[in-house]
């Protein structure tokens, strides 16, 4: 009777004795974390020693870039983003992590956006495949080659195209979904020559900057990026049921018509234009790797997602801010700077030179500006520290451990930037040589070293 009493609280308390066993051990591993984790004396709010989950909400939610500047303005130039990331916003880092001789991989952050199963210049994470694919790409983003009449009079030839469109409709233009046409008209003209597309002028293709540029692919990017085993199960099953009902086109994240799209232009470009264009990057990489169809569309997609969207949305945000009454007199001043090249300036289709319009100071100002106050890419570029760990900016960070820098915070910083929320071109006109210096030091819309956009001239 004694016996089986005995066996009965013992099962009755069981539960109790687990419970108590699971919370002894989960403070532990609390305590751990706050206590002795490598990472556990870098400034930062206290839960970031213990969980990912916090900062995983931010980018979910779409702050993260914001919070995280935050944070470095409470806990300054260097903050613990989560158990295994550390941010950082000061010149040292940007030279530690992403310097020319750096050996920082990218993180598989950037697994997401590999297409047709090839990683590419963008998306190669370690440096010796990196430097193999930028090799094959990079003389096409050399000025030499750009300012090319071939080149030049084609990039003039779409931004008449706008113009055009400004003409005909003079009160009002979508400027953000115009400008977007004229960065993919240009860039695909880039890489597929005449095969490029032609949506200033034509209806054909529009639909891929939405594609490109629709924010509804936020949370789908970082559900890959967390949970990528599970999405590309779900993925697998919806192209079985996809193929069962005979629409066999792949899925991306970015939707299946861009990705038809990148597929349809460099075979159509195999078959229709080999022969003929020899300047185009996908001339150049059909010589380099001449039996690789998924290789040379997964190099040409990554340039045009990099640079689509960018390259839009730095222009409509320069513009907009212009064309708010508070900042008209930088429109004038602008106005009056293009009015000393009106000679140069082609009656029909309202466009100069691009060698004379680089000359003008205030409109470089004007682009410095746009992209410092309002930088197309302001997030973290995420690195992996190489192994043996490394000092960055006099800190030990373990191998492996995830670091970066964002262009946002940087471009924030009030001693390099003051008054950072001002759209000020003439800041970049400032006479003093040290400030000019910390200010190009720090200014970091293209990233830096060799990582650095190709596309930034
Ligand atoms: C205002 C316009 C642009 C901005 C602000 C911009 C910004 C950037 C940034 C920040 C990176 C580094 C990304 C990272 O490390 O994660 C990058 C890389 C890259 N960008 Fe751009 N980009 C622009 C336009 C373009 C254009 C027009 C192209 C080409 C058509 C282009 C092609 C690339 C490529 C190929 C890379 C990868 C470079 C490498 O890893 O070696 N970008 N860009």
């Amino acid at each position: 009777m004694v016996g089986i009493l005995s066996a009965a609280a013992v099962a009755h308390q069981s539960p109790t004795v687990l419970l108590v066993a699971v919370g002894a051990l989960f403070l532990l591993f609390v305590a751990h974390r706050l206590l002795f984790s490598p990472l556990a004396k870098i400034p930062g709010p206290w839960f970031t020693s213990i969980t990912s989950l916090w900062i995983m909400y931010h980018e979910f939610l779409g702050d993260r870039t914001v919070i995280l500047d935050a944070l470095h303005s409470k806990y300054g130039d260097i903050v613990r983003v989560s158990p295994t990331e550390v941010s950082f916003n000061n010149a040292e880092a940007l030279k530690d992590i992403y310097g020319i001789k750096s050996n920082y991989s990218k993180s598989h952050f950037y697994d997401m956006f590999v297409y047709y199963d090839e990683r590419n210049t963008f998306t190669s994470l370690d440096k010796p495949n990196h430097t193999a694919k930028k090799r094959l790409v990079a003389d096409r983003y050399a000025k030499s080659y750009v300012m090319q009449d071939a080149v030049a009079e084609k990039i003039q030839e779409h931004a008449a195209n706008f113009m055009f469109q400004i003409t005909k409709e003079p009160n009002a233009l979508d400027v953000y979904t115009w400008l977007h046409y004229y960065a993919l008209d240009c860039i695909t003209n880039h890489l597929f020559g005449s095969r490029g597309t032609s949506t200033l002028t034509k209806p054909d293709h529009r639909e891929l900057v939405y594609d490109l540029s629709g924010v509804k692919h936020r949370t789908r990017l970082y559900m890959i990026f967390y949970f990528g085993s599970l999405m590309s199960l779900r993925e697998r099953i919806r192209s079985t049921w996809r193929w069962i009902l005979g629409n066999s086109a792949q899925f991306h994240v970015r939707g299946s018509r861009l990705n038809d799209y990148g597929k349809d232009s460099v075979v159509g470009f195999r078959t229709g234009e080999l022969e003929k264009d020899t300047i185009s990057t996908c001339a150049k990489l059909f010589k380099a790797v001449p039996n690789n169809d998924n290789q040379v569309a997964a190099e040409c997609m990554d340039h045009l997602v990099a640079g689509v969207d960018t390259t839009g949305d730095a222009m409509c945000i320069t513009m907009w801010r212009m064309s708010t009454p508070e900042y008209s007199h930088v429109q004038d001043r602008l106005y009056e700077e293009l009015k000393s090249i009106e000679h140069f300036f082609d009656p029909v289709t309202g466009t100069a030179p691009i060698g004379e319009l680089e000359k003008l100071p205030y409109l470089d100002a004007v682009i410095h500006e746009g992209l410092r106050w309002r930088a197309p890419v302001p997030m973290t570029l995420f690195r992996v520290v190489p192994a043996g760990g490394a000092n960055i900016a006099g800190k030990t960070i373990p191998a492996g451990y995830t670091v970066g820098c964002q262009a946002y915070s940087l471009h924030r910083k009030e001693d390099v930037f003051p008054n950072p929320d001002l759209f000020d071109p003439t800041r970049w006109l400032a006479k003093d040589p040290h400030q000019l210096s910390a200010m190009k030091t720090h200014f970091w819309p293209f990233s830096s070293g060799a990582r650095m956009c190709l596309g930034h001239k």
